[in-house]
């Protein structure tokens, strides 16, 4: 999809649809203005009809405009401009867009962008518009045998007023544009079926990524033998019930000048599909653990957004891929494991198996003596129910570094929420019989799963991302979300800003 920006008068602007946003009080914003000065006050007096009540999320089709040059209108509901916000102005836009998406129309303008979001400025207006329009367009078919028809939308034009800055829109596009690919993309790897998306699956994938970046991204694929011979028993350990053999996945990519600077290190779990292992799943709802990798798949999203974006960072991405089934040769509960670093590892519950892949990878990771490290993993149940569905869990070694992924997310309104790692909850991980258990038993389970990484994670900065209650939706809309690929991308270019800032010498 393309987002060209126009400084167009919307009067003139011609287009399939125009899109109009519209407060509730009447007030007309500078587009709308314009538009209702040359067609007679008709959004004026379809407000004051009361047949357009501009209530939050509705939207109101007019299929020909007169005096417009316009075919049609598309009037979007912005609710009680007093209350106007992040949260309520993009579920506006994704209102706007899953309208656009069902109309036949290849092309929009939009003046989305006119709408006052307190704090927030034409970038990041830009930004949302693209992201929410890509989100929107988004369909998983491929298993369909006759899908309905895709949306038609290819291009959205951005119409900023003359007063505003037509290059921080561009840029804000094409920002939203890579992050809403990167989405998508993370989406489509998360909703593919346990049987197709195999370790195997995402290790091609990862090779495609490097192949489509045009150098900018190298990988590395460690196979089973190599990862014997090195030691990473605990990953090993989980795959052993399956067909499939395991896989650590190594992208990097190289965008600072040197290829010497400290990395930025992101670590998803790949568990392509977990059934529990010997400790077996109950039956309900087991086909949603396919979608046990998608903190693999947002990290092959972010690398995606990344190499389409090249900022000067270097940033690498680790995935950590096998399926937990349980097998003749599976784990058992009880059996004890030896991690890549060395530490032993009592393993009272095979469904546990996020963090016992995690270690090895965190482990894998000294090597590259990172800036920072980031896991994304949809580790514990418990995380639904401390944060429900709309919080990123987050834990961290250091408080500089949380607050970082926080404000991250709140820019990219992908948003986390920061839980304690104190020292008092790692006894819950003592073991009679190994260095450690992996389970701490059920009193503040996301804690003690962040706890049990911990352990492998003293060399670095390290942050963990429990995703389990954001990474997809169940129920009619099921499907992978693409988060936290919003938040991640939005991290790694304030890291970018952030160098050049220091480069640049402190502002006077
Ligand atoms: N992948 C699951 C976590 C999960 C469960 C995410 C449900 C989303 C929805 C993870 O591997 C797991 O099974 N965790 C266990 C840990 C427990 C055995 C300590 C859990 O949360 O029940
Ligand atoms: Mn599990
Ligand atoms: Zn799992």
């Amino acid at each position: 999809m393309e987002f060209p920006v126009k400084t167009t008068n919307p009067v003139k602007a011609e287009t399939a649809c125009l899109v109009i946003p519209v407060f509730k009080d009447g007030d007309l914003l500078p587009a709308a203005e314009k538009l209702d000065n040359a067609s007679e006050r008709l959004i004026g007096q379809l407000v004051e009809r009361g047949d357009f009540t501009a209530e939050l999320g509705k939207v109101q089709l007019i299929s020909f405009a007169p005096g417009l040059n316009a075919d049609r209108l598309l009037l979007v509901g912005l609710g009680e401009r007093e209350k106007c916000n992040e949260a309520r102005y993009r579920k506006a836009l994704d209102a706007a867009f899953t309208a656009l998406a069902n109309l036949n129309v290849d092309e929009v303008a939009s003046a989305l962008g006119d709408v006052p979001v307190p704090d927030r400025g034409g970038q990041w207006k830009a930004r949302m518009i693209a992201e929410s329009a890509l989100r929107n367009v988004y369909r998983f078919t491929e298993f369909k045998s006759s899908p309905k028809p895709k949306p038609q939308l290819e291009q959205v034009t951005l119409l900023v007023s003359d007063g505003d800055d037509a290059n921080s829109a561009q840029e804000g596009a094409r920002v939203g544009k890579a992050v809403g690919e990167g989405i998508n993309y993370t989406r489509t790897l998360g909703n593919l079926p346990g049987n197709v998306c195999t370790p195997r699956y995402l290790a091609e994938q990862a090779r495609a990524l490097a192949d489509e970046s045009g150098g900018a991204v190298s990988v590395e694929i460690l196979e089973e033998e190599a990862l014997e011979e090195l030691g990473a028993g605990s990953l090993l350990s989980v795959a052993r019930g399956s067909e499939e053999p395991a896989r650590l996945i190594v992208m990097q990519y190289q965008g600072a000048d040197s290829p010497e600077e400290a990395p930025h290190v992101l670590v998803g779990k790949g568990i392509t599909f977990d059934s529990g292992g010997i400790s077996l799943k109950p039956g309900e709802g087991m086909d949603e653990m396919k979608f046990d990798m998608c903190g693999a798949a947002s990290v092959l999203g972010t690398l995606k957004t990344i190499a389409a974006l090249k900022p000067k960072l270097n940033v690498i991405g680790i995935v950590a891929a096998a399926e937990n089934m349980p097998d003749g040769r599976a784990t058992k509960p009880g059996d004890i494991v030896k991690t890549l670093k060395g530490l032993s590892v009592e393993v009272l519950n095979t469904d546990a198996e996020g963090r016992l892949v995690l270690c090895d990878a965190l482990t894998y990771t000294e090597r590259f003596k990172p800036a920072s490290v980031v896991d994304i993993a949809t580790l514990t149940g418990a995380a639904i129910i401390a944060l429900g569905h709309h919080a990123t869990g987050l834990l961290s070694n250091d408080d500089d570094l949380a607050l970082d992924l926080l404000d991250a997310g709140q820019t990219a309104w992908d948003r986390a929420w920061h839980l304690p790692l104190w020292d008092e909850y790692q006894e819950q991980l003592d073991s009679n019989f190994a260095d450690l258990a992996n389970i701490g038993g059920r009193p503040a389970g996301t804690i003690t799963a962040a706890c049990f990484l911990s352990r492998f994670t003293e060399e670095f900065r390290w942050a963990h991302l429990d995703i389990a209650g954001t990474a997809w939706q169940s129920g009619k809309q099921k499907g992978a979300t693409g988060r936290p690929v919003g938040l991640l991308t939005q991290y790694l270019l304030d890291r970018e800003a952030e160098a050049r800032s220091v480069e640049n010498g402190p502002e006077l």
